[in-house]
């Protein structure tokens, strides 16, 4: 399977990591960079345009770059009739951006696939949603250094907070478009679960933690449940968690396999 990277960073080396251990089965072909990305995370060429990258017929392309990237490009590679793998979730919780984005979807003969990225249970919230939610919350904790240059710079001290902060509580349209680098997650549940209206975000600034914390919590006909994942971050960019890239490798694996788990 030809899998195209969208991205030249932290997730785009660890999948095309993940691909050179899977020999013929998963093959990183080629990545769309910008002009900064000059040497290649993997062993593929780096392009300049998307016909470039879809010159190389991929089977998959994975966006690992950016919400600009979905804007530009998820359209067109939809409209090319290829599967799409969005990490940058957040993107979608522009409304406009994901009525184009599904309007293309339902025309091409490819499939949007949105992995679980950093948050845990989102096989569990979407079979969750079958039988009807009543209430999903998302609660977020990172270190106080964790949300510099983020409009929470704007409203608290962060150098100054000795104590778990709330920085922003709302829904997650609200979280997602405010804090677009560090609201995939809020988005994801979104996605899998109630919507980006009914889904509550509270994002934290907590100096007691070393890593990202997401708490999940859900409730409905299925009864309720409490996910909590103490995300390490990812070896190449403190700002990622590790698991992001697990959950496209994943993903991937699936995608290659006679048996999908
Ligand atoms: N769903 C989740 O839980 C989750 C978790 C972590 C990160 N993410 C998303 O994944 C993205 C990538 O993460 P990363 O750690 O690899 O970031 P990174 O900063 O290490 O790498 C991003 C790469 O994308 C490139 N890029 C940016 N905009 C581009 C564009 N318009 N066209 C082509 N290339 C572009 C950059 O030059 C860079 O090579 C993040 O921006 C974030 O939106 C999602």
């Amino acid at each position: 399977m030809k899998i195209a990277l969208i991205g030249n960073g932290a997730i785009a080396k660890l999948v095309a990591e993940f691909c050179a251990t899977r020999g013929d089965r998963l093959n990183a072909v080629a990545a769309l960079g910008l002009p900064s990305d000059v040497r290649s995370v993997g062993n593929h060429p780096i392009v300049r345009s998307l016909p470039e990258l879809l010159a190389f017929r991929p089977d998959l392309v994975v966006e690992c770059a950016g919400h600009s990237a979905v804007a530009a490009y998820a359209a067109p590679i939809l409209d090319a009739g290829i599967d799409l793998v969005i990490v940058s979730t957040g993107s979608l919780a522009d409304a406009a951006l994901w009525d184009t984005v599904r309007a293309a979807a339902a025309r091409s003969k490819g499939q949007v696939k949105l992995p679980a990225g950093a948050l845990p249970g989102i096989d569990a919230l979407s079979a969750a949603k079958l039988a009807g939610l009543a209430s999903v919350t998302l609660r977020s904790s990172k270190p106080p250094k964790a949300w510099k240059g983020t409009p929470a710079e704007k409203t608290h001290d962060l150098d100054a907070i000795i104590e778990p902060t709330v920085i922003f509580s709302g829904n997650a349209r609200a979280a997602a478009l405010t804090f677009p680098k560090n609201a995939n997650v809020a988005a994801t549940a979104a996605l899998a679960g109630l919507g980006f209206e009914a889904t509550t975000v509270t994002l934290v600034a907590d100096p007691g933690v070393t890593q990202n914390v997401h708490r999940l919590e859900a409730a409905g006909a299925f009864g309720a449940m409490t996910l909590e994942i103490k995300g390490n971050p990812s070896p190449d960019n403190p700002k990622t968690s590790h698991m992001a890239a697990l959950s496209i490798m994943r993903l991937l694996e699936n995608e290659a396999s006679a048996i999908i788990i």
